[in-house]
């Protein structure tokens, strides 16, 4: 069976880990180095990563050419509305095709259901690059960046306040593994899905949600922010109006522990969901979180391809 990465609950702790510690030493081990060279054991030489993306992507796209390159492999890259996809062929029938051709396949998807089904059918890894259920490589990026900046984030009690998305189902799908508390604050119409509270409740998590951003924040050892539209969202004016209330500003940091760090996946959109204040503020860890998405996704490749 291919080694798929399509949802962190599904991730056993030691594999979690072995991400976490793998992207690091990557991380460490090329400091200084042009950003083309290979890594020293380049794992991913002669193999082929296909990605798809049906929605807008910087990080994800940029960071997994980065990496497959510096794990001595190659891209091809596709929308998938210039692929047969967009004209009717099944995803089954892509999954196989595609198979036949690359070592592994990237997909960004509108519907986390065409990920599971792409999976189902493919004879090689699929990787979720966000899906609307789920953003799996970007939480390995973000637990990496908390614990190079802070140790290890087991204990730890992290704020989400905002929207509760994608993002935040896979915060809740890794807390039980990995130790710490989730709290979430977000406006009842937005508030998480049950589903994904029960998956992470059944993997050990600790998760406490309220409406009230300012009790989330209340000492939190990190404060996490993502945009209040997501991607494929249509609501945009109700979405706006409801999480006002949840402006991540100097004054709401100023509630969490005082070593606290901001994180945000990016895009921000400044002077919504956060502050300039906050987000060039000496507490953000973004421009580092971004950077950590390629020694991230080199993990999940090397992993996928079996290191
Ligand atoms: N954080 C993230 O996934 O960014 P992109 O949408 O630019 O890939
Ligand atoms: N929640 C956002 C994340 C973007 C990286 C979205 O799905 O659009």
């Amino acid at each position: 069976h291919p080694r798929h990465f399509v949802d962190l609950w599904k991730q056993d702790v030691a594999t979690l880990r072995a991400l976490i510690a793998d992207a690091r030493a990557r991380k460490t081990a090329r400091l200084g180095w042009p950003k083309g060279r290979f890594d020293a054991d380049a794992p991913a030489r002669d193999r082929t990563l296909a990605m798809i993306f049906e929605k807008n992507s910087t990080r994800t796209r940029f960071s997994f050419d980065a990496a497959i390159r510096q794990l001595g492999g190659r891209s091809i890259i596709a929308t998938a509305s210039d692929m047969q996809l967009g004209r009717g062929e099944t995803v089954e029938d892509t999954a196989k095709v595609l198979s036949r051709m690359v070592d592994a396949v990237m997909i960004r998807a509108n519907s986390h259901e065409t990920l599971e089904r792409f999976a189902a059918a493919s004879a090689v890894p699929v990787i979720n690059g966000l899906s609307d259920k789920s953003h799996p490589c970007q939480i390995i990026a973000d637990l990496m960046t908390y614990e190079e900046h802070r140790g290890d984030v087991a204990g730890r009690t992290l704020a989400w306040v905002g929207d509760g998305n994608n993002m935040c189902a896979s915060f809740m799908h890794v807390a039980g593994q990995l130790g710490f508390t989730l709290r979430v604050a977000a406006p009842a119409a937005y508030a998480p899905n049950r589903d994904d509270i029960v998956l992470g409740i059944e993997r050990g998590a600790r998760i406490e949600i309220t409406e009230d951003p300012r009790e989330a924040v209340a000492g939190a050892d990190a404060v996490i922010a993502d945009t209040w539209v997501s991607m494929g969202d249509l609501d945009h004016d109700e979405r706006l109006a409801a999480l006002e209330p949840y402006q991540v500003d100097a004054d709401l940091m100023a509630l969490a522990a005082p070593d606290a760090l901001f994180l945000h996946c990016l895009p921000a959109h400044r002077g919504e969901e956060v502050t300039d204040e906050v987000l060039d503020g000496p507490q953000s860890v973004v421009w580092d979180e971004a950077e950590n998405r390629i020694h991230a996704q080199k993990a999940i490749l090397a992993w996928c391809f079996g290191g």
